[in-house]
């Protein structure tokens, strides 16, 4: 789960965790399962279909292995359950692709309309999007809680006609449930079910009833219908409204309580291309291999070149370089930023001091009284006292106090169920160096506050030192128009692509933090077990929340331009982005909370979104299927890696008599590498006129440190005529020698009467 939350520690551990091997498997005992590619023309004779030919290959390898599911359009071939000797024994057969090892990927807002200047203007700048829109957006989650009043579908028109979609039913959940504004809402389990055994139905449904909240969170947040008087627990109150609030939604429950299954996630996204979704939303990751091994990547190229818009989350795995996932060139990858909403939770020592944290605390409040304040690695026996560890308090030093626990480890928020039951009365979470000064509102389970690093340092040596230490708490609800918004987010995955360094990423940001959407009914707002509040809505934050931010731009963008490829949609959210504070405070540039200074394009790519210059974007930079197929030639990818991603391009597979680059992927950002000595490297890019006839003028910079980088563009002048117009460019870029790791940043810019066309770059030294 890529939601900024519990799951963070769960993240980090899984990526690496080998899959248990089921307790069925006595004699093969190293069984796990393997999706197998197989050549769809390479098929012997003698087979009627690719079924029985998939069968017999299995069983020439075990006699025993059975077919979980077979695919037959994101990738010809099946997932079975396999030792690794037969594993290896398929990959060596005729006909056989590539075997990969399952992986098990992990999932990683009523003020954003206004915030992204969307507010009363969506039908004003997509007029399409105005009526019953029949774009629908398409989110692999964990399933969807279809009561909620953002899939109510008052107003809505039939259905679209071609919509393959189904409701499944199952476990507490109808057929019925689904109406003309969630229009399909199916689950996936095999690949999960044969790894973990049977879902218990006493803790999730097995069906596309969403248990966990994430699901209808980024479902919501992407397409969910306009609803008033939403919030959580008092706070963020106001209209809760997705980005394309007409378009339809579709879900595929593909996440369960152990993680999501790459076999899963590969047939959810087959069925939802089968069934005619227009963008699909994956708030989920952690695929950083090679592009064919990553269950994402091979099935959003099918569905990129079915034009599906693929959204991604880049994860929550930052400040650090190279943290993101989900970088393939052919998937938006999406970081996460603030808004300008906070909800300030004022922390008052005995010693007369007054810091600031956040909380969405909401009931009983504190006695306005001075409160016992005691540190909680003071009041346990534990090593680990400090981080509120379950059963690690010592209910004597806490009770009737407010207890400061150090984040991390455990939960936030079950860090105030640890105090609640050693009987404190409040609680602080201090941040450490782990965390820093970044802030994430929780609602708590009693009066809590989260601050910063230096106050929770701070209040430490007090809580420690005064022989009566006291504090308070004081909360003040939801303030708006904070400023300077947005900050990257701290937690936000960060370039570069370790995949493919020459391909920028991530690719943008969009709002990510404290976003109030759509919950679960069945869990509270904290996700938390013990937790039996109950919320329509809840806030939550993570590069989960901000990847549907873009899923349900891109379905306005789709029902304003329906010509538009995925690529031409990209560049229009990309080359319009800001990366300046729009009312001209902070000169510097979108801040960076990590750092406490601007951001870099590895950190936002080209910047924050911006919905309204986005729908005229005036040029885009468009990527056919086959140039993603001479991409990935560039990146020297053998025939059967190739075969295992592309499916349905016809272009020329890495002919011996082209030549091809990266520089020549028609990306609208620029990563530059140059030798640590020093050298040039050139760029060329292909413009389309999406907008009216006029000429366009380059201006390009960039530096590193103080030290300019020569950046030539040849032309510098473009000239259009009409409409669908294109015109090509190259950039040059030279620069001496820098240590290794150096990075330059810079701009190329495009500028006519009417449009600025905006592209990163980053030059690094290797
Ligand atoms: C499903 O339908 C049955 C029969 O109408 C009803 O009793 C049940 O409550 C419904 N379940 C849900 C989750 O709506
Ligand atoms: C603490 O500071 C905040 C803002 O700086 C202020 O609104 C609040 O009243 C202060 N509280 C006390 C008890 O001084
Ligand atoms: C903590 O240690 C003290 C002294 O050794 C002991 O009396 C007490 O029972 C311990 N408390 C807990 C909760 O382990
Ligand atoms: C609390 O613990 C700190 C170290 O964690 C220690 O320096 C301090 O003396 C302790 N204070 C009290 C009152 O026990
Ligand atoms: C390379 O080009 C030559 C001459 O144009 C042609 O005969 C040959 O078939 C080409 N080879 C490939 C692999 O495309």
């Amino acid at each position: 789960m890529w939601c900024h939350g519990k799951r963070s520690a769960i993240f980090a551990v899984a990526v690496a965790a080998a899959i248990v091997a089921s307790a069925a498997a006595a004699v093969r005992d190293d069984l796990r399962t393997y999706i197998v590619h197989m050549s769809h023309s390479a098929m012997p004779d003698g087979f009627a279909e690719h079924g029985d030919w998939y069968a017999s290959s299995l069983q020439s390898v075990s006699d025993s292995a059975a077919v979980l599911y077979t695919y037959d359009t994101l990738l010809h071939g099946y997932s079975a359950r396999l030792t690794r000797a037969e594993a290896e024994a398929l990959e060596a057969q005729p006909g056989v692709l590539l075997v990969n090892p399952e992986t098990r990927y992990e999932l990683h807002t009523t003020r954003t309309p206004e915030f992204l200047g969307l507010d009363g203007r969506t039908d004003a700048l997509f007029p399409q999007s105005g009526t019953a829109s029949d774009v629908v957006v398409g989110v692999l989650d964990t399933g969807v809680w279809p009561e909620r009043a953002s899939y109510d579908d008052a107003g809505f028109g039939p259905v679209p006609t071609g919509w393959k979609g189904k409701c499944e039913e199952g476990n507490d959940f109808n057929a019925s449930a689904c109406n003309k504004k969630l229009i399909g809402a199916r689950f996936f389990l095999t690949g999960y079910e044969a790894s973990k055994g049977p879902v218990d139905v006493s803790k999730e449904s097995r069906s596309p009833r969403d248990n966990d909240g994430h699901g209808t969170h980024t479902s919501s947040t992407a397409a969910g219908s306009a609803v008033r008087g939403a919030d959580l627990l008092g706070y963020a109150s106001g209209t809760a409204k997705g980005m394309a609030p007409r378009a339809r939604v579709a879900t595929y429950k593909v996440c369960w309580v152990g993680g999501c299954f790459s076999s899963d996630i590969l047939k959810g996204m087959e069925v939802a291309v089968a069934d005619g979704v227009d963008v699909l939303s994956l708030s989920l990751g952690g695929g950083t291999s090679d592009y064919y091994r990553d269950s994402i990547a091979v099935g959003a190229f099918s569905a990129m070149e079915k034009g599906i818009f693929v959204s991604c989350s880049a994860g929550n795995a930052g400040p650090g370089a190279a943290s993101l996932t989900n970088g393939a060139p052919w998937i938006t990858t999406v970081g996460a930023g603030t808004l300008d909403r906070d909800f300030p939770a004022h922390v008052t020592l005995g010693n007369g001091k007054n810091y600031t944290g956040v909380s969405l605390y909401s009931g009983k409040q504190l006695p306005t009284t001075p409160v016992p304040f005691v540190y909680a690695g003071n009041a346990s026996n534990s090593s680990m006292g400090a981080l509120c560890m379950t059963g690690s308090l010592i209910p004597e030093k806490v009770a009737g106090k407010i207890v400061l626990c150090d984040r991390g480890t455990n939960a936030r928020v079950q860090k105030g169920f640890v105090v609640k039951d050693a009987g404190g009365a409040g609680m602080v979470l201090a941040n450490t160096a782990a965390n820093g000064e970044e802030l994430v509102a929780d609602a708590h389970i009693l009066p809590g506050s989260g601050v910063g690093e230096k106050a929770g340092n701070a209040m430490r040596t007090y809580a420690s030192s005064d022989p009566n230490p006291t504090a308070n708490i004081v909360f003040a609800g939801t303030k708006v128009g904070i400023q300077p918004s947005p900050v990257v987010a701290a937690f936000s995955s960060r370039g570069p692509n370790t995949v493919t360094p020459g391909v920028l990423k991530p690719d943008l940001i969009a709002p990510g933090v404290n976003i109030l959407a759509a919950w679960s009914g069945s869990i509270g707002p904290s996700g938390i077990a013990g937790d039996n509040r109950r919320s329509s809505f809840n806030i939550i934050s993570g590069t989960s929340m901000s990847c549907p931010h873009v899923s349900g731009l891109a379905a306005l963008l789709r029902s304003a331009h329906q010509d538009w490829t995925p690529a031409a949609i990209r560049s229009a959210l990309m080359t319009t982005a800001y990366t300046v504070y729009p009312n001209g405070n902070y000169n510097n540039g979108i801040l960076d909370v990590a750092t406490g200074r601007p951001a870099t394009p590895l950190d936002i790519g080209a910047g924050h979104v911006d919905p309204s210059k986005a729908v005229d974007p005036g040029l885009v930079y468009d990527i056919t299927a086959a140039d993603y197929v001479d991409f990935l030639c560039a990146i020297n990818y053998g025939p059967a890696q190739v075969a295992a991603l592309a499916k349905h391009s016809t272009a020329d597979r890495c002919s011996a008599n082209r030549t091809y680059a990266v520089t020549a992927l028609n990306y609208p950002s620029f990563s530059v590498t140059l030798p640590a000595a020093g050298g040039a490297e050139k760029h060329t890019r292909t413009v389309t006129n999406v907008g009216q006839p006029g000429t366009y003028k380059v201006t390009a910079s960039a530096a590193a440190g103080g030290t300019p980088v020569s950046v030539s563009v040849e032309p510098s002048t473009l000239s259009f005529t009409k409409a669908g117009e294109k015109k090509s460019y190259t950039v040059s870029f030279a620069a001496g020698g820098k240590p290794s790791g150096t990075n330059g940043f810079g701009r190329l810019v495009w500028s006519s009467d009417h449009h600025v066309v905006a592209s990163p770059i980053v030059v690094t030294w290797t």
